[in-house]
Parts: C-alpha cells; structure tokens; sequence
C-alpha cells in the first residue's frame, strides 16, 4: 500500500494550479446519463473518485474514455441498464447521484445504498423522501434502493438540512418530472450551480440557481451537449492556501475563482495572512509567526467550507493563542485530531467544539489517513514537522487531490510516494 514520507520545515515558493473540482465533476458525469450524444468533460481531475465513477457509467452500458488533455469523453447513448452494484457505491458515495437521472431516463433504477464513511452515517433519508414527493415509489431491498419512477410528478420540497447530494439527485429528476417542483432549503454551493447550469443548456428549466430555493419547471424531453469545462476545485484550491500558510512562502495558488473562496480568503485575512486576490489566482506572502488564533464555524456555502476544516485545524495549531471550530455540517468529522496530536498537536474535543491550542512546535512520526480532507491536513502538519513523517493509507488523498506530491514538489515540499 502507497505512504507518503514528508522531510518537513522546506518553505515553498512558486505557482499550484488548481485542478477542476471532484465534487462538480461527479455529479456532471452522472447527468450525462441524461446527455444522447457524446459529451466532452474537460479540466477533469484525475482521481480515484472520477476513475470510479466512469466504471459505474460503463457497467451500465456507457462509453467513457479517459483523453490525454485531462478530458474525458462520454457517451450514454448506448447505456441501458440502470443498475448501480454495491461494491462501486461503497467506494464512493457520491455514486448515489447516478439514482437521479437513471429516473429521470428510464423510469426505474436499482441503485445500492452508500453505507457509512470513515467518520458517520451520512444518511441518504433527504434523496429518498424527494425522490417519495415526486412521485416515485421506492423500496429498500438486499441493500438497494429500487425506485420506480414511471410517474414523475412536480411538488414543493423542503429539505430539513442543506444538502449539496440531495439537491443534486433530486433537480435530476424534477426537470422531467410533470409540472413545477419547488425545492426550499436546496443547495448553493458552486459544484450544484454547475450542474444546474449544465442541465438549463441540455433544456431543462431551472431558476434560482445559487440561492437557497430553486423553481424547476418539468420539461418534457433534453438536448444533448457535446462540451463542459469542470470548475476549478475550491476545496484543492483552500488546501494549498492554508499549505502555505501554515508552511511559509510566497505561493501562488491559479486557476481558480476566487469568489467561489470566499470565506475562506475573509478567515485567512482575519488570521494575519497576507493575500493577493487576483482575477484567476491568489499569491500568499505567508509568514508562520504572524498567524493569529481565528475561531471558524464550518457551514453550508457560502460559509467555512467543513471539507476545509481539518487543513484549517492544523493551521490553528501554529497560530498565536487558542482557538475553536465548530462543526456543524458532520457533528462527529473529526478523525483527524487523534493523527494530529501525534505530531505534535494539542487539540481537545468537546461535543461538537474542537478547542486547538495555538504556538505548538510540530515533531515528524508515523500517522494514518482515515479521509480524504483528514489526510490533506496530515499532509500539511507533516510539511510543518521537523524531521520526516510517514503519511499510511494515502489511497484517502487520492480519491481527492490530483498529484499532490507533484505539485507541492514542484514548489520546494519533500514529498516522497513509496510502497
Ligand atoms: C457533499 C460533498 C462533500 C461535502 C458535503 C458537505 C460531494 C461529492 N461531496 O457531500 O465533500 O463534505 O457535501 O459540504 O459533493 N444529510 C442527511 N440526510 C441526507 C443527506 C444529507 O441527514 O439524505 C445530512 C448529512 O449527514 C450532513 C448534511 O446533511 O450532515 C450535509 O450533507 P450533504 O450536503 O448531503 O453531503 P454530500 O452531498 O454527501
């Protein structure tokens, strides 16, 4: 099994470019089981989750091809057979939004259920009493959703709780649903923006995209398209921002959006950080004893992202003072801190409250991923270190970040992958 090994304490100094986003490409290649013709997926990252995923839309009849250019090419022309095993959707959870268009397409689907992740339940109840409201039938058996969705019929839809993949699954299935489906407390982040935008240039009628409640007028038939660029990866993006801040250096983090950050780039600054925003990029003059203790509280978009939280948590670490976050998104996502404190950290938790003390000096040990943020954050105290770390189970890190160790070799990281 692949580990990192990390000599820490080198400053980096140059440009990381940002791939295109994990968790807007996902649920773009599920909606091109909506798409007739052939589709290019261009700026796609490479990661175990896309690779993943084009297994899924080939077990089903699909013809996916990864090209040289970080696109891919898809066409589900061909797909018939809406079936979603088990040992695919394990490995990913985002695979549950393949549910959504296999409806929407052939008015039934036998997806498996997610199951647990590394730190809780996550639940898919929001997808399935969407899925209920719009006119769908679903029952739960062996382990899989099997829906049947031959009369999709537009309602009023409020979800108890934000979520970015409910949102996604069920937008799939209203904008071929018969009339008007109203989903309040819906999803703005940036990834849904896309996939709403994708599905409003195939036909489909949604307004309100980016706020918190979306009108979708049911269509009756799609266009296909035949191009989608990936927007960049706001969560890579943040990783690298708070990498060189907790590091030391001048980095300059491109081809991102930078609004997509926002509060990200207001946390960094109310930290002491010294950035430069710019249209596509952002350069980072960072110098580690300036850094002040900033409390963060992790919220739907556009709040603090909480797949930032553990890589902020780490950052908290060097900082001038104590701090706290607050998770609200996955009350218990906090595996990380045990790894942490291995190296060096001292952070406690009560309930939901991580309490982080600030001015620690980070020692090199042997520590393990147990989820993809969790290990960007490992990553990131082990470049703190002084001595080498070794990061295990970095299989986490690749699902989610395109050639980490290149790019923070290529700004002067010591970062080894070994077998
Ligand atoms: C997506 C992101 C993930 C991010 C998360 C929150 C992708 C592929 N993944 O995950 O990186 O951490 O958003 O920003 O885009 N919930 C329920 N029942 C449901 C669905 C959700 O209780 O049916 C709860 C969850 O347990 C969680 C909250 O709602 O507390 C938000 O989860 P959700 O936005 O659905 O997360 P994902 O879409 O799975």
């Amino acid at each position: 099994m692949d580990y990192f090994e990390i000599h820490g304490l080198k400053t980096l100094n140059g440009v990381i470019e940002v791939s295109g986003a994990k968790n807007a490409v996902l649920p773009l290649m599920a909606a091109s089981i909506l798409n007739q013709g052939k589709l290019k997926i261009s700026n796609v990252p490479t990661l175990s989750d896309s690779i993943t995923m084009s297994k899924l839309l080939k077990k089903m009849g699909a013809e996916v091809n990864f090209e040289s250019d970080n696109s891919i090419s898809v066409d589900s022309s061909k797909l018939d057979n809406p079936f979603a095993p088990y040992d695919l959707v394990k490995t990913m959870r985002a695979s549950f939004y393949v549910l959504g268009p296999l409806l929407a397409r052939f008015g039934n689907a036998k997806v498996s259920l997610p199951g647990g992740c590394a730190w809780g339940p996550r639940p898919v109840d929001f997808h399935l009493d969407g899925l209920k409201a719009l006119g769908v039938k679903i029952s739960i058996e062996n382990g899989y959703v099997i829906a049947d969705g031959s009369n999709l019929i537009g309602n009023k839809i409020h979800f108890p709780k934000i979520s970015v993949g409910a949102t996604g699954n069920i937008v799939m299935v209203a904008i071929l649903a018969k009339g008007t489906t109203t989903i309040t407390n819906a999803a703005s982040e940036p990834e849904i923006q896309q996939l709403c935008e994708m599905l409003n240039s195939m036909g489909a009628n949604i307004s309100g995209i980016g706020t918190n409640t979306l009108t979708i007028k049911g269509v009756t038939s799609l266009n296909s398209i035949s191009n989608i660029s990936v927007i960049p990866d706001r969560i890579e993006a943040g990783t690298f921002l708070i990498a060189a801040a907790a590091v030391g250096g001048v980095v300059e983090v491109s081809n991102i959006i930078p609004e997509h950050l926002d509060s990200v780039i207001k946390s960094l600054q109310k930290a002491n950080i010294e950035l430069e925003v710019k249209d596509s990029s952002i350069v980072i003059r960072a110098n580690v004893s300036n850094i002040l203790s900033t409390n963060i509280e992790t919220n739907e978009y556009p709040g603090f992202p909480t797949d930032l939280q553990a890589q902020w948590m780490m950052l908290m670490c060097l900082a001038k003072g104590n701090s706290t976050i607050k998770e609200n998104i996955y009350y218990d996502r906090f595996t990380h801190i045990m790894e942490l404190n291995r190296l060096g950290c001292n952070i406690k938790l009560e309930d939901s409250v991580a309490i982080i003390e600030g001015g620690r000096r980070l020692i090199g040990a042997d520590v393990m991923s147990t989820d993809i943020r969790a290990s960007a954050a490992l990553i990131i105290a082990a470049l703190c270190a002084s001595g080498t770390s070794k990061i295990s189970r970095v299989y986490h890190i690749d699902r989610g970040y395109d050639k980490i160790e290149e790019k923070l070799t290529n700004v002067g990281a010591e970062i080894f992958r070994k077998k």
